[in-house]
């Protein structure tokens, strides 16, 4: 039933049966970040059914289902393992899902340090953890440092790092104190009006140059967190020597450097952790999203002299849960299998060739960007000055979802492309062909 229309449908959404569903949930359900009425009845791949029977091609889910939805491999490890246990304490007891898990999540990030494992139940949970595992093995540095345009997550903590729109930060202002946002290296928009390579990376050096000599005394700081590429930022992706330099100066000022990862890792930009791009290695690293193939899971992999050592300093109940450790060991070896991360970098040059196209054909287009299935366009009110075009982005998301293709928007005036990583030419040749109608009507 769900398969890759080959036209291009439209759509009135919501649908009689989904204006229901829509209406229910909004009057139950919290604010959060609703961003289209599509109402889900099942899913499979790529593919998307709503309640009223419109089928959609859903470019959003390989962020957090790289395997695609309800991968049948990925299902059954899970259904086997309910059947075993569901629950067993993990932080308390042992398993041998537990072991193996711990250990396979190590051998996926860079470096020869030995490394310690927490599980949890989100990314937002995993940065926590670096923030208490760095704040506690440093206790006299009580500084952190994250960028302009950064993610982190939404808890207190986690949000304190976070600064990518006002709207997560505004009256939330007495969560972590001392923590300082520097402008992220982002080429297409500098926030020094420089030009790269001229620009000697600037954007990395004043860190030492300027805010170590003026605002942050560099020994009371204990993490600097760095997403390798910016994701709801906006997709950007920096000069290689801007990591570097980053990594470098952590190192000699004994910061610990995190790795977020939650967005950018697993496959989707063709190395199957971003930071490997840039050849350099994290004290911390932040798992979420896809590394469960959809399933509420994440992990922290810290160097193992920054784990707490103490019983009960930090802890949780639901990391290490059956249904977790199940999805992400079926997740590795579908990756494994299907050699996913391969097919991302191959597939991403296809799709950043056909995204370039039609850059050709639209001014409105001024950016195109990203590394293997992390893709992004970026709309402009014109070429030259390079402003952002909010509302144009807005109206040609709206027409994308009318035409059956599931997209979300990111940063200020871009529409990311995180397909699952088991997609088709004949797919993103589908969404390249509703991009450009959309584009037309809006
Ligand atoms: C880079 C990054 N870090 C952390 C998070 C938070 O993850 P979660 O929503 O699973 O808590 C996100 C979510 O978008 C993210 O993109």
């Amino acid at each position: 039933m769900l398969e890759t229309s080959t036209g291009i449908p439209t759509y009135d959404l919501p649908g009689p049966r989904g204006k229901a569903i829509v209406a229910r949930e909004t009057a139950t359900l919290t604010t959060g970040t609703k961003t289209a009425p599509i109402v889900v009845k099942q899913a499979s791949g790529l593919m998307v059914e709503d309640v009223d029977g419109n089928v959609f091609l859903d470019f959003t889910n390989g962020m957090v289902a790289a395997t695609g939805h309800s991968h049948p491999k990925v299902v059954k490890a899970i259904a086997e393992q309910a059947e075993r246990w569901l629950f067993i304490n993990s932080p308390d007891f042992y398993s041998p899902l537990q072991a193996e898990v711990a250990e396979r999540l190590i051998k996926l990030v860079p470096g020869i340090k030995d490394k310690r494992v927490f599980l949890c139940n989100s990314g937002t949970e995993a940065n926590e953890a670096a923030i208490k595992a760095t704040r506690y093995n440093k206790p006299t540095r009580k500084r952190l440092i994250a960028f302009l345009g950064a993610f982190h997550g939404r808890t207190m903590g986690a949000n304190a790092m976070t600064a990518s729109k006002i709207a997560q930060r505004a009256r939330f202002t007495s969560n972590l104190p001392d923590v300082h946002h520097v402008p992220y290296a982002s080429c297409y928009r500098c926030p020094y009006k420089m030009s790269y390579p001229s620009c000697d990376i600037w954007c990395a050096r004043i860190l030492e140059e300027l805010y170590f000599k003026q605002l942050i005394p560099p020994d009371e700081v204990s993490a600097i967190f760095v997403e390798p590429i910016q994701g709801e930022g906006g997709y950007i992706v920096p000069p290689p020597e801007f990591i570097q330099i980053i990594r470098d100066i952590a190192e000699r000022h004994g910061i610990a450097y995190v790795d977020d990862e939650v967005q950018a890792g697993m496959g989707k930009t063709g190395k199957m952790l971003a930071i490997e791009h840039f050849g350099v290695t994290a004290n911390c690293t932040s798992l979420g999203k896809a590394v469960g193939s959809g399933v509420a899971v994440a992990a922290q992999v810290l160097d193992a002299d920054l784990d707490f050592g103490v019983q009960g300093a930090h802890s949780n109940t639901f990391g290490g849960n059956g249904i977790g450790l199940a999805a992400i060991k079926a997740t590795l070896d579908v990756m494994h299998e299907e050699k996913l991360v391969e097919r991302a970098a191959e597939l991403g040059e296809y799709f950043i060739a056909r995204l370039r196209e039609l850059q050709e054909r639209h001014a409105c287009i001024g950016d195109v960007r990203g590394k293997g299935l992390m893709l992004a366009v970026d709309f402009v009110t014109d070429r030259a000055t390079r402003n952002h075009d909010s509302a144009l982005r807005d109206r040609v998301l709206a027409r994308c979802f009318v035409h059956g293709l599931m997209l979300l928007p990111a940063g200020f005036s871009a529409l990311r492309f995180t397909p699952a990583l088991v997609v088709d030419r004949s797919q993103i040749d589908h969404a390249v062909a509703v991009l450009d109608r959309s584009i037309r009507e809006a």
